[in-house]
């Protein structure tokens, strides 16, 4: 399936798990692609993922940088001449203390790059979708935005200011034709889960997580990039607004 051929998709956190896995689904299935993370090594192991000639671009950069990102679409637009589709996907989930112990300076860090990173992204590539009159752009929120657990406040919030952020933006784009939705991704097997969970020490911990989960298992980023996928192509044409539960059943009880 080529669903993408001839189109340019920008995927941010694509050096590792599931903005890698959507990256490398983009790209078999025909996208020219251009790669946004803060590791470069996370970048290059995506890229050698590739099928062979698939046109990509690579940018080290924190996603949280309107300068930075301002230079990227530019860039873009210079080499490719169009964006079709912006995944924004990069997300730090931080230490999850009781809101009476949290640190202000890392609430600020979480909402930078999971909440204000996604909305500079849409501010930038948003005007050269709406002179085309198309354009999908899919956020990778969380069940978490959706419902909340102790002590996860800061990326909890940040998580539902994404899903928020996706229906204000669906509407001020939407008379143009560009779409956008959300993902909210339940327990996915990642860098980052591997970071909190710490699968090797704490397998009990990790287990007892799993099972908030009807199908009993933790998802792969796979399962996450083919939603990603369907709400970037046509076959969502007339989907937006949406914050897509990926999650296994986890918000179904
Ligand atoms: P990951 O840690 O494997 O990948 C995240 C990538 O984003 C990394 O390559 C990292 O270098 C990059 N990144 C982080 N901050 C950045 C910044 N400021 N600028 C540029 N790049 C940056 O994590 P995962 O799980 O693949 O996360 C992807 C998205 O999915 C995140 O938004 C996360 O919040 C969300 N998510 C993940 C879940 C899970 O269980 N793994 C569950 C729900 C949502």
């Amino acid at each position: 399936m080529k669903r993408f051929k001839g189109r340019v998709a920008i995927v941010t956190g694509a050096g590792s798990g599931i903005g890698q896995a959507s990256a490398v689904r983009f790209a078999q299935e025909g996208a020219s692609v251009v790669l946004v993370d803060w590791s470069d090594v996370g970048l290059a192991g995506t890229e050698s993922l590739m099928p062979e000639g698939t046109p990509v671009m690579r940018r080290v950069m924190d996603v949280a940088d309107e300068t930075a990102v301002a230079e990227l679409v530019d860039a873009v637009i210079s080499t490719f001449g169009q964006i079709d589709v912006l995944c924004n996907n990069a997300g730090i989930s931080g230490s999850h203390p009781p809101i009476t112990e949290q640190d202000v300076a890392e609430w600020r860090k979480i909402l930078d790059v999971n909440l204000i990173g996604s909305m500079l992204f849409i501010k930038h590539v948003a005007p050269y979708m709406q002179v085309r009159k198309q354009g999908a752009i899919v956020n990778t929120a969380s069940v978490a935005g959706i419902r909340s657990g102790a002590g996860g406040n800061a990326y909890s919030a940040s998580k539902a200011g994404v899903i928020n952020l996706t229906q204000t933006a669906a509407c001020d784009l939407g008379g143009d034709n560009v779409r956008v939705n959300a993902v909210c991704p339940g327990l996915v097997e990642t860098g980052m889960t591997q970071r909190i969970f710490d699968y090797a020490r704490e397998q009990e911990k990790a287990h007892k997580l799993g099972s908030r989960c009807e199908l009993r298992r933790y998802g792969v980023p796979e399962e996450i990039a083919a939603a990603i996928l369907f709400l970037a192509s046509n076959d969502a044409s007339y989907i937006t607004g949406q914050a897509l539960a990926v999650d296994g059943g986890n918000t179904a009880s």
